[in-house]
């Protein structure tokens, strides 16, 4: 049976097909300061989010909403330019339908990237981290409700959401290019505050690594779909407490924007080999 949420999805997928049929093979999710990645791109085609009917459409300043479909070396990629949030007011399920759309496109590896804080105090800001598990339990999961078996099974595994290949190929590019690539574990909390030095405290103790607003909800999303998943977070900042500043949105988007040019070089690089 077919729910809403499956025929809303479905809806957009026919809306992208009657305007591009581009098949992608790898999916990138630009996260903060990777917003201008298109350069690096061989430009065939991009589509504003709001030409899409009933696409979720973001609203948080620096993040223009469209998808870009195009080439790097010859790989077919689409890239997301804007991600919606959680905190934006959506739904789960509308916060995930970029990813699962893309998905439907064609492609099959996920490449997420996005900016967090920093936990481990080995951790300097403008690190690199390559995760290499998630917790989840502070976002809701958006498999929540009625299973869309057109998609996938009811209670998936969630053993190796990252997979392990693309691990190696990120870290082998980080070395060649001598680019220091932390490894760790990410936590999505709902955001939009800031946490607290209490909260970081507690998610040290949980082994948490680095914590941001995103990622971890569209990744059980497509691995509920049998993507092949992987993704790097720009470390921006020290978490509250961790950090002897208060932080801010600004300070965060200056940090990622420094880390951008050997960010763009370590996920065009992984994905040439992808
Ligand atoms: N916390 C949550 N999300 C973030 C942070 C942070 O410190 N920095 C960048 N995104």
């Amino acid at each position: 049976m077919s729910t809403k949420v499956y025929e809303k999805l479905m809806s957009c997928y026919d809306s992208v097909r009657e305007k591009i049929d581009f098949v992608p093979k790898v999916a990138l999710v630009l996260g903060s300061g990777l917003g201008d990645f298109a350069k690096d791109i061989k430009v065939e085609a991009t589509l504003s989010y709001s030409e899409i009917d009933g696409f979720p459409v973001s609203t948080v300043p620096g993040h223009a909403g469209q998808f870009i479909f195009g080439y790097i070396d010859d790989v077919p990629v689409v890239c997301m330019q804007g991600r919606v949030h959680y905190y934006e007011g959506y739904d789960i399920s509308d916060v995930v339908l970029p990813t699962r759309l893309m998905k439907l496109m064609g492609a099959e590896v996920l490449f997420l990237t996005n900016a967090s804080g920093g936990i481990n105090t080995n951790f300097s800001a403008g690190d690199f981290m390559m995760l290499t598990d998630h917790i989840s339990i502070f976002a809701p999961n958006p498999l929540i409700g009625q299973n869309i078996d057109e998609l996938g099974t009811r209670f998936p595994d969630m053993s190796t959401v990252y997979d392990k290949e693309l691990q190696d190929i990120i870290e082998s590019v980080a070395k060649e290019n001598n680019i220091k690539l932390q490894k760790g574990i990410y936590a999505q909390l709902t955001g939009p505050s800031f946490e607290s030095p209490a909260e970081i405290q507690l998610l040290s103790k949980l082994s948490v690594d680095a914590v941001g607003m995103s990622t971890v909800v569209e990744a059980i999303a497509a691995n509920h779909m049998g993507m092949k998943i992987c993704c790097i977070s720009c470390v921006c900042n020290l978490a509250a407490g961790i950090s002897k500043t208060a932080l801010t949105h600004e300070e965060v988007q200056q940090a990622a924007a420094e880390a951008a040019p050997k960010f763009k070089l370590l996920v065009r690089e992984s994905i040439k080999r992808f």
